[in-house]
Protein backbone atom coordinates (compact mmCIF):
# COMPACT_ATOMS: atom_id res chain seq x y z
CA UNK A 1 0.00 0.00 0.00
CA UNK A 2 1.81 3.58 -0.89
CA UNK A 3 0.71 6.63 1.31
CA UNK A 4 -1.79 8.95 -0.59
CA UNK A 5 -0.69 11.93 0.37
CA UNK A 6 1.40 14.56 -1.59
CA UNK A 7 3.27 15.89 1.04
CA UNK A 8 5.10 11.92 2.72
CA UNK A 9 7.66 12.70 4.45
CA UNK A 10 11.14 11.66 2.84
CA UNK A 11 13.98 9.52 4.81
CA UNK A 12 16.18 12.39 5.73
CA UNK A 13 13.67 15.22 6.87
CA UNK A 14 13.67 17.22 9.82
CA UNK A 15 10.78 16.73 11.70
CA UNK A 16 9.91 19.63 12.49
CA UNK A 17 9.16 20.16 8.36
CA UNK A 18 6.77 17.70 8.05
CA UNK A 19 3.00 18.33 6.95
CA UNK A 20 0.64 17.44 9.59
CA UNK A 21 -0.84 15.12 10.58
CA UNK A 22 1.71 12.89 10.65
CA UNK A 23 1.82 9.88 13.05
CA UNK A 24 5.87 9.15 14.42
CA UNK A 25 7.37 6.36 15.72
CA UNK A 26 10.57 7.55 17.80
CA UNK A 27 13.30 4.66 17.34
CA UNK A 28 15.50 5.70 19.91
CA UNK A 29 12.40 5.19 22.63
CA UNK A 30 11.09 1.62 20.67
CA UNK A 31 15.06 0.43 20.83
CA UNK A 32 15.11 1.15 24.96
CA UNK A 33 11.57 -0.52 25.24
CA UNK A 34 12.42 -3.64 23.51
CA UNK A 35 15.73 -3.72 25.37
CA UNK A 36 14.50 -3.16 28.24
CA UNK A 37 11.76 -6.04 27.82
CA UNK A 38 13.75 -8.42 26.58
CA UNK A 39 15.90 -8.61 29.14
CA UNK A 40 13.96 -8.89 32.01
CA UNK A 41 12.15 -11.16 30.25
CA UNK A 42 14.89 -13.29 29.83
CA UNK A 43 16.44 -12.93 33.51
CA UNK A 44 13.24 -14.39 34.44
CA UNK A 45 13.65 -17.38 31.66
CA UNK A 46 10.62 -17.24 29.67
CA UNK A 47 10.33 -16.39 26.05
CA UNK A 48 8.82 -13.33 24.29
CA UNK A 49 6.96 -13.34 21.57
CA UNK A 50 5.52 -9.73 20.56
CA UNK A 51 2.50 -9.29 19.22
CA UNK A 52 2.31 -7.57 16.41
CA UNK A 53 -1.50 -6.45 16.62
CA UNK A 54 0.00 -3.39 18.51
CA UNK A 55 2.32 -2.63 15.21
CA UNK A 56 0.57 -3.81 12.22
CA UNK A 57 3.20 -2.53 10.13
CA UNK A 58 5.82 -4.79 8.99
CA UNK A 59 8.71 -2.19 9.05
CA UNK A 60 8.62 -1.70 12.20
CA UNK A 61 8.74 -5.40 13.45
CA UNK A 62 11.41 -5.95 10.97
CA UNK A 63 13.14 -3.26 13.08
CA UNK A 64 12.20 -5.29 16.58
CA UNK A 65 12.63 -8.28 14.59
CA UNK A 66 16.11 -7.25 14.77
CA UNK A 67 16.62 -7.26 18.39
CA UNK A 68 15.82 -10.80 18.68
CA UNK A 69 12.49 -11.75 19.84
CA UNK A 70 11.22 -15.42 19.89
CA UNK A 71 8.83 -14.92 17.29
CA UNK A 72 5.27 -12.85 17.24
CA UNK A 73 2.10 -13.39 17.70
CA UNK A 74 -0.74 -12.01 15.82
CA UNK A 75 -4.74 -11.04 16.75
CA UNK A 76 -6.12 -11.80 13.20
CA UNK A 77 -4.96 -13.89 9.82
CA UNK A 78 -3.78 -11.30 7.71
CA UNK A 79 -1.96 -9.81 10.26
CA UNK A 80 -0.13 -13.84 10.52
CA UNK A 81 0.09 -13.54 6.42
CA UNK A 82 1.72 -9.83 7.02
CA UNK A 83 4.45 -11.69 8.76
CA UNK A 84 5.58 -14.28 6.94
CA UNK A 85 5.41 -12.10 4.13
CA UNK A 86 8.03 -9.98 6.21
CA UNK A 87 10.13 -13.65 6.69
CA UNK A 88 8.91 -14.09 10.17
CA UNK A 89 8.19 -18.02 10.44
CA UNK A 90 7.23 -18.55 14.34
CA UNK A 91 3.82 -17.09 14.36
CA UNK A 92 1.12 -17.64 17.01
CA UNK A 93 -2.17 -16.65 15.53
CA UNK A 94 -3.50 -16.00 19.30
CA UNK A 95 -7.17 -16.00 18.39
CA UNK A 96 -9.15 -18.55 17.02
CA UNK A 97 -9.96 -19.42 13.47
CA UNK A 98 -13.33 -19.83 12.00
CA UNK A 99 -15.32 -20.20 8.82
CA UNK A 100 -14.30 -21.90 5.26
CA UNK A 101 -12.35 -19.10 4.08
CA UNK A 102 -10.21 -18.42 7.07
CA UNK A 103 -9.30 -21.99 7.52
CA UNK A 104 -8.07 -22.79 4.37
CA UNK A 105 -6.13 -19.71 4.26
CA UNK A 106 -4.93 -20.75 7.70
CA UNK A 107 -3.80 -23.96 6.05
CA UNK A 108 -2.11 -22.30 3.31
CA UNK A 109 -0.22 -20.01 5.65
CA UNK A 110 0.68 -23.13 7.69
CA UNK A 111 2.95 -24.53 4.47
CA UNK A 112 5.31 -21.27 4.84
CA UNK A 113 5.45 -20.67 8.11
CA UNK A 114 5.36 -22.51 11.46
CA UNK A 115 2.01 -21.48 12.12
CA UNK A 116 0.10 -21.74 15.62
CA UNK A 117 -3.26 -21.79 16.22
CA UNK A 118 -5.62 -21.46 19.13
CA UNK A 119 -8.84 -23.54 19.72
CA UNK A 120 -11.51 -23.81 22.26
CA UNK A 121 -14.16 -25.48 20.51
CA UNK A 122 -13.51 -29.45 19.44
CA UNK A 123 -15.82 -28.88 15.91
CA UNK A 124 -13.82 -25.51 15.74
CA UNK A 125 -10.51 -28.08 15.71
CA UNK A 126 -11.87 -30.79 13.46
CA UNK A 127 -12.67 -28.02 11.35
CA UNK A 128 -9.16 -26.87 11.26
CA UNK A 129 -7.75 -30.55 11.21
CA UNK A 130 -9.89 -30.89 7.80
CA UNK A 131 -8.39 -27.64 6.37
CA UNK A 132 -4.80 -28.81 7.55
CA UNK A 133 -5.39 -32.29 5.70
CA UNK A 134 -6.77 -31.05 2.68
CA UNK A 135 -3.69 -28.85 2.32
CA UNK A 136 -1.56 -31.49 3.22
CA UNK A 137 0.32 -29.08 5.88
CA UNK A 138 0.28 -29.38 9.86
CA UNK A 139 -0.65 -27.09 12.32
CA UNK A 140 0.42 -26.53 16.24
CA UNK A 141 -2.49 -25.86 18.12
CA UNK A 142 -2.82 -24.42 21.52
CA UNK A 143 -6.12 -24.84 23.83
CA UNK A 144 -7.30 -21.24 24.92
CA UNK A 145 -7.90 -21.40 28.43
CA UNK A 146 -10.03 -18.56 30.04
CA UNK A 147 -8.09 -17.53 33.22
CA UNK A 148 -10.76 -14.74 34.30
CA UNK A 149 -10.86 -12.91 31.03
CA UNK A 150 -13.96 -14.05 30.04
CA UNK A 151 -13.57 -13.62 26.72
CA UNK A 152 -12.26 -17.28 24.89
CA UNK A 153 -11.38 -20.54 26.15
CA UNK A 154 -12.51 -23.48 27.90
CA UNK A 155 -12.19 -23.24 32.04
CA UNK A 156 -9.33 -24.53 33.42
CA UNK A 157 -8.49 -28.11 34.47
CA UNK A 158 -11.19 -30.89 33.25
CA UNK A 159 -12.54 -29.17 30.01
CA UNK A 160 -8.83 -28.31 29.09
CA UNK A 161 -7.05 -31.44 29.14
CA UNK A 162 -10.22 -33.21 27.25
CA UNK A 163 -9.97 -30.43 24.32
CA UNK A 164 -6.15 -31.23 24.55
CA UNK A 165 -7.04 -35.09 24.18
CA UNK A 166 -9.49 -34.17 21.25
CA UNK A 167 -6.90 -31.89 19.62
CA UNK A 168 -3.53 -34.43 19.83
CA UNK A 169 -6.10 -37.29 18.63
CA UNK A 170 -6.65 -34.75 14.88
CA UNK A 171 -4.66 -35.48 12.13
CA UNK A 172 -3.08 -32.27 10.64
CA UNK A 173 -2.83 -30.73 14.38
CA UNK A 174 -0.24 -30.93 16.33
CA UNK A 175 -1.24 -30.56 20.12
CA UNK A 176 1.27 -27.72 21.37
CA UNK A 177 0.69 -26.35 24.46
CA UNK A 178 -1.89 -23.76 25.91
CA UNK A 179 -2.86 -20.28 26.09
CA UNK A 180 -4.24 -18.38 28.75
CA UNK A 181 -4.72 -14.49 28.35
CA UNK A 182 -5.24 -12.52 31.22
CA UNK A 183 -6.98 -8.80 29.30
CA UNK A 184 -9.45 -7.71 31.63
CA UNK A 185 -6.29 -7.05 34.01
CA UNK A 186 -3.44 -4.84 31.79
CA UNK A 187 -4.55 -1.71 33.28
CA UNK A 188 -5.59 -2.29 36.70
CA UNK A 189 -3.78 0.15 38.34
CA UNK A 190 -3.13 -0.76 41.53
CA UNK A 191 -0.09 -3.19 40.94
CA UNK A 192 -1.09 -5.47 44.00
CA UNK A 193 -4.29 -6.18 43.29
CA UNK A 194 -2.95 -6.55 39.61
CA UNK A 195 0.07 -8.79 40.79
CA UNK A 196 -2.85 -11.09 42.94
CA UNK A 197 -5.15 -11.51 40.37
CA UNK A 198 -2.97 -12.21 37.39
CA UNK A 199 -1.01 -14.74 39.65
CA UNK A 200 -3.80 -16.46 39.89
CA UNK A 201 -4.75 -16.95 36.63
CA UNK A 202 -1.15 -17.82 35.65
CA UNK A 203 -1.24 -20.40 38.71
CA UNK A 204 -4.67 -21.96 36.76
CA UNK A 205 -2.90 -22.02 33.58
CA UNK A 206 -0.01 -24.25 35.26
CA UNK A 207 -2.24 -26.56 37.25
CA UNK A 208 -4.27 -27.23 33.80
CA UNK A 209 -0.71 -27.73 32.37
CA UNK A 210 0.58 -30.40 34.96
CA UNK A 211 -3.20 -31.97 34.35
CA UNK A 212 -2.63 -32.33 30.71
CA UNK A 213 0.59 -33.76 31.32
CA UNK A 214 -0.73 -35.85 33.48
CA UNK A 215 -3.30 -37.41 30.96
CA UNK A 216 0.23 -38.50 28.57
CA UNK A 217 0.70 -35.20 26.67
CA UNK A 218 3.48 -32.92 26.35
CA UNK A 219 3.05 -29.34 26.48
CA UNK A 220 5.64 -27.38 24.82
CA UNK A 221 4.26 -24.07 25.14
CA UNK A 222 2.46 -22.19 28.02
CA UNK A 223 1.63 -18.60 26.94
CA UNK A 224 -0.26 -15.58 28.18
CA UNK A 225 0.63 -12.13 30.10
CA UNK A 226 0.50 -8.57 28.23
CA UNK A 227 2.31 -5.15 28.78
CA UNK A 228 0.48 -5.27 31.78
CA UNK A 229 0.82 -8.21 33.30
CA UNK A 230 3.89 -10.22 31.36
CA UNK A 231 6.18 -10.19 34.55
CA UNK A 232 3.14 -12.06 36.62
CA UNK A 233 2.93 -14.77 33.83
CA UNK A 234 6.69 -14.96 33.70
CA UNK A 235 6.92 -15.59 37.64
CA UNK A 236 4.63 -19.16 37.24
CA UNK A 237 6.92 -21.92 36.75
CA UNK A 238 5.31 -23.84 33.69
CA UNK A 239 4.64 -20.49 32.36
CA UNK A 240 7.16 -20.38 29.55
CA UNK A 241 6.23 -17.34 27.21
CA UNK A 242 4.90 -13.96 27.38
CA UNK A 243 3.08 -12.27 24.60
CA UNK A 244 3.25 -8.52 24.80
CA UNK A 245 2.64 -6.64 22.39
CA UNK A 246 2.01 -2.31 23.54
CA UNK A 247 5.46 -1.81 25.37
CA UNK A 248 7.26 -1.58 21.79
CA UNK A 249 5.19 1.73 21.01
CA UNK A 250 3.06 2.52 24.13
CA UNK A 251 0.58 4.84 24.60
CA UNK A 252 -0.77 7.51 27.40
CA UNK A 253 -3.01 4.80 29.23
CA UNK A 254 -0.75 2.27 29.55
CA UNK A 255 1.98 4.43 30.76
CA UNK A 256 0.11 5.10 34.03
CA UNK A 257 0.32 1.42 34.87
CA UNK A 258 3.97 1.07 32.78
CA UNK A 259 5.75 4.29 33.34
CA UNK A 260 8.95 2.00 32.91
CA UNK A 261 8.17 1.73 29.20
CA UNK A 262 8.46 5.13 27.41
CA UNK A 263 6.11 6.66 25.19
CA UNK A 264 7.64 5.94 21.33
CA UNK A 265 4.24 6.82 19.30
CA UNK A 266 3.07 10.28 18.56
CA UNK A 267 0.72 12.20 16.51
CA UNK A 268 2.30 15.64 15.37
CA UNK A 269 -0.23 17.88 14.73
CA UNK A 270 -0.64 21.61 14.14
CA UNK A 271 -2.28 24.43 16.16
CA UNK A 272 -4.53 25.46 14.16
CA UNK A 273 -6.95 28.41 16.11
CA UNK A 274 -6.07 29.57 19.78
CA UNK A 275 -7.94 31.71 22.64
CA UNK A 276 -6.95 32.38 26.06
CA UNK A 277 -6.12 29.14 27.65
CA UNK A 278 -7.03 27.26 24.88
CA UNK A 279 -5.36 25.88 21.96
CA UNK A 280 -7.12 23.30 18.71
CA UNK A 281 -4.92 21.12 16.89
CA UNK A 282 -5.44 19.57 13.24
CA UNK A 283 -5.84 16.38 14.27
CA UNK A 284 -8.94 14.61 15.91
CA UNK A 285 -10.40 11.26 16.82
CA UNK A 286 -10.29 10.23 13.07
CA UNK A 287 -6.42 10.08 13.68
CA UNK A 288 -5.74 9.78 17.46
CA UNK A 289 -7.78 6.76 18.95
CA UNK A 290 -10.28 7.81 21.80
CA UNK A 291 -10.51 3.77 23.11
CA UNK A 292 -8.83 4.05 26.93
CA UNK A 293 -9.35 7.63 27.30
CA UNK A 294 -7.65 10.83 26.32
CA UNK A 295 -4.47 11.45 24.73
CA UNK A 296 -1.71 13.54 26.32
CA UNK A 297 0.36 16.52 24.99
CA UNK A 298 4.25 15.67 24.79
CA UNK A 299 6.37 17.62 26.93
CA UNK A 300 3.14 19.72 28.19
CA UNK A 301 2.14 17.85 31.28
CA UNK A 302 -0.08 20.27 32.77
CA UNK A 303 -2.10 20.89 29.75
CA UNK A 304 -5.61 18.51 29.79
CA UNK A 305 -7.24 17.50 26.26
CA UNK A 306 -10.99 18.48 26.57
CA UNK A 307 -12.26 16.50 23.96
CA UNK A 308 -11.53 15.33 20.68
CA UNK A 309 -13.81 16.27 17.17
CA UNK A 310 -13.27 13.83 14.12
CA UNK A 311 -10.19 16.74 12.94
CA UNK A 312 -9.85 18.49 15.82
CA UNK A 313 -8.30 18.35 19.55
CA UNK A 314 -9.35 21.26 21.94
CA UNK A 315 -6.54 21.44 24.60
CA UNK A 316 -6.38 23.39 27.74
CA UNK A 317 -3.56 24.94 28.51
CA UNK A 318 -1.44 25.38 31.23
CA UNK A 319 0.63 28.92 30.60
CA UNK A 320 1.88 29.93 27.63
CA UNK A 321 -0.84 28.90 24.77
CA UNK A 322 1.28 28.25 21.57
CA UNK A 323 0.87 30.45 18.40
CA UNK A 324 -1.16 28.90 15.48
CA UNK A 325 1.03 26.72 12.90
CA UNK A 326 3.26 25.74 16.16
CA UNK A 327 3.01 22.10 16.18
CA UNK A 328 2.31 19.52 19.34
CA UNK A 329 2.70 15.99 19.77
CA UNK A 330 -0.33 13.87 20.87
CA UNK A 331 0.27 11.15 22.79
CA UNK A 332 -2.88 8.89 21.88
CA UNK A 333 -4.31 6.78 24.71
CA UNK A 334 -4.36 3.54 22.48
CA UNK A 335 -1.33 3.09 20.41
CA UNK A 336 -2.87 -0.27 19.08
CA UNK A 337 -6.09 1.26 17.48
CA UNK A 338 -4.39 4.52 16.61
CA UNK A 339 -1.72 2.38 14.68
CA UNK A 340 -5.40 1.33 12.83
CA UNK A 341 -5.92 4.54 11.78
CA UNK A 342 -2.79 5.21 9.66
CA UNK A 343 -1.71 4.06 6.00
CA UNK A 344 1.75 4.74 7.11
CA UNK A 345 4.10 5.89 9.93
CA UNK A 346 7.82 8.05 9.91
CA UNK A 347 10.52 6.15 12.21
CA UNK A 348 11.87 9.06 13.48
CA UNK A 349 15.64 9.00 15.55
CA UNK A 350 16.67 12.59 17.15
CA UNK A 351 14.26 14.72 15.39
CA UNK A 352 15.11 13.48 11.81
CA UNK A 353 12.83 10.72 9.67
CA UNK A 354 14.73 7.61 9.29
CA UNK A 355 12.23 5.72 7.49
CA UNK A 356 8.94 6.06 6.46
CA UNK A 357 6.75 2.61 6.83
CA UNK A 358 3.38 1.74 5.33
CA UNK A 359 1.21 0.26 8.06
CA UNK A 360 0.04 -2.39 5.93
CA UNK A 361 -2.70 -4.04 8.45
CA UNK A 362 -4.60 -1.08 9.33
CA UNK A 363 -8.18 -0.91 8.54
CA UNK A 364 -8.22 -4.79 8.15
CA UNK A 365 -10.33 -7.34 10.59
CA UNK A 366 -9.97 -10.46 8.24
C1 LIG B 1 -4.41 -12.63 23.14
C2 LIG B 1 -3.63 -11.42 23.51
N1 LIG B 1 -2.36 -11.58 23.92
C3 LIG B 1 -1.60 -10.56 24.31
C4 LIG B 1 -2.08 -9.26 24.26
C5 LIG B 1 -1.16 -8.23 24.82
O1 LIG B 1 -1.17 -7.01 24.32
P1 LIG B 1 -0.65 -5.73 25.09
O2 LIG B 1 0.74 -6.01 25.52
O3 LIG B 1 -0.72 -4.74 24.00
O4 LIG B 1 -1.56 -5.44 26.20
C6 LIG B 1 -3.40 -9.03 23.81
C7 LIG B 1 -3.97 -7.68 23.76
O5 LIG B 1 -5.08 -7.41 23.37
C8 LIG B 1 -4.19 -10.14 23.43
O6 LIG B 1 -5.47 -10.00 23.02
Amino acid sequence: MTHPSPTEPAPGSDVADLDTPQLLVDLDVVDGNVRRMFAAARGRGVRVRVHFKSLKCTGLARHVAAAGPDGFAAAKLNEAEALADAGVTDILLANQVVGLHKLRRAARLARRADLIVCVDDADNARALSAAAVAEGTQIRALVEVDIGMARCGVPPGAAAVELAQTVAALPGLRFYGLQGYDGHLQMLPDYESRQAQSLAGAEALADTRRQVERAGLPVALVTGGGTGTWEFAAAVPGVTEVQPGSFVIMDAAYHKVRPEFGCALSVRAAVVSRRPGQYVLDAGSKAISRDFGTPEIKGRPGDRVLRLNEEHTIVAADGAVPAVGEAAEVLPAHCCATMNLHRACAAVRGGRVEAVWPIECSGRYD
